[in-house]
């Protein structure tokens, strides 16, 4: 049987989440030659190709239907997309997954590239989707458990830990983004799609300390401030998705019918997973977090 669904980024961490998810035969695009497996629900098929060259991306895409596209990152987007595209034939729906604060978060200069280039990057791969003439979905999404917590681990190892003051997170957890992709998935194209972000917003201190308590530490933590448009942006929450519930009955006035049910809906299928429970899962197999609370 060939494969309807190509995925790029199957072998990564949102990638190999999504896959056990998605029915039949699918195939995975990889970098590094691997031996093909089963699972229990689907078929996996691997092919080898590099996003960034085009090289093995036409043989990748021949004859799928859907490609989700969850190979993106800091850089190449813009070129990764457009190899894609091309590769694809008109009817192909492609389902792109990019991050929240890819449109608000501005790159006017050298320190905003340097620092935040990634947002600019998914914006610039978003573009080459959105005008590939092909059906497209778009899921923004705001960064998982596990980005964060892997930052958290290595600033942890400093005796004195930098951080940026005014820097929040709306964190989600990358299994409530793989059920919603792998949804998104098997439905007809539907454009832009709601944010979808974690339940709370959490200051980038408070997540260290808690990341410090849980694993019984003591840390001094040296609040900078970075320079630029971009760190200006995310101060002010371009990173974040949902506004707070009392902010959304605010907008409600502002808003049409339609509008207004897409945004409850959106606060409805919100992620439900905190960082908290998240922590304290994460760190359950490594010995006991103390003091961490989830919902
Ligand atoms: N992590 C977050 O917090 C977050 C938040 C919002 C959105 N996103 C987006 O979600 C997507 C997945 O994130 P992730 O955390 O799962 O990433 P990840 O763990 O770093 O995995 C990256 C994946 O991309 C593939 N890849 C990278 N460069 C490639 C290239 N040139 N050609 C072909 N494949 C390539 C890698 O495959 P091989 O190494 O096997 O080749 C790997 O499977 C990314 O697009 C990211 O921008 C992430």
């Amino acid at each position: 049987m060939t494969a309807q669904i190509l995925i790029t980024g199957g072998t990564g961490t949102l990638g190999r989440r999504v896959l056990p998810l998605l029915p039949g035969r699918v195939r995975v695009l990889t970098r590094n030659p691997r031996p093909d497996t089963d699972t229990a629900t689907a078929t996996v098929e691997h092919v080898t190709g590099d996003l960034a060259t085009g090289e093995g991306i036409a043989h990748a895409t021949e004859g799928v239907s859907t490609v989700l596209h969850l190979a993106g990152g800091p850089r190449d987007d813009r070129t990764k997309a457009h190899h894609l595209v091309r590769a694809t034939g008109p009817r192909t729906h492609i389902l792109f997954i990019s991050v929240v604060g890819a449109d608000r978060v501005p790159m006017v200069s050298r320190v905003d590239r340097a620092m935040f280039g990634y947002f600019a990057e998914q914006r610039a791969a978003e573009r080459v989707i959105e005008d590939s003439g092909r059906p497209w979905t778009t899921l923004r999404a705001t960064q998982f458990h596990d980005l964060l917590l892997l930052v958290v681990r290595k600033l942890a190892g400093l005796p004195v830990i930098p951080v940026p003051a005014g820097v929040r997170f709306q964190p989600v957890d990358a299994d409530e983004v793989a059920s919603r992709l792998a949804e998104l998935a098997l439905g007809p194209p539907r454009g832009l799609v709601a944010d979808l972000a974690g339940p709370e917003v959490i200051s980038m201190d408070a997540m260290i300390r808690s990341y410090l308590k849980a694993t019984g530490r003591t840390r001094l933590l040296l609040p900078i401030r970075l320079g630029g448009r971009a760190y200006a942006a995310i101060r002010e929450g371009a990173n974040l998705a949902a506004p707070t519930h009392a902010s959304r009955e605010n907008d409600r006035s502002f808003r049409t019918e339609a509008e207004q049910a897409e945004a409850e809906q959106a606060e409805a299928d919100g992620g439900r997973i905190s960082w908290g429970r998240f922590l304290a899962g994460s760190l359950s197999s490594a010995g006991p977090a103390a003091g961490v609370t989830g919902r």
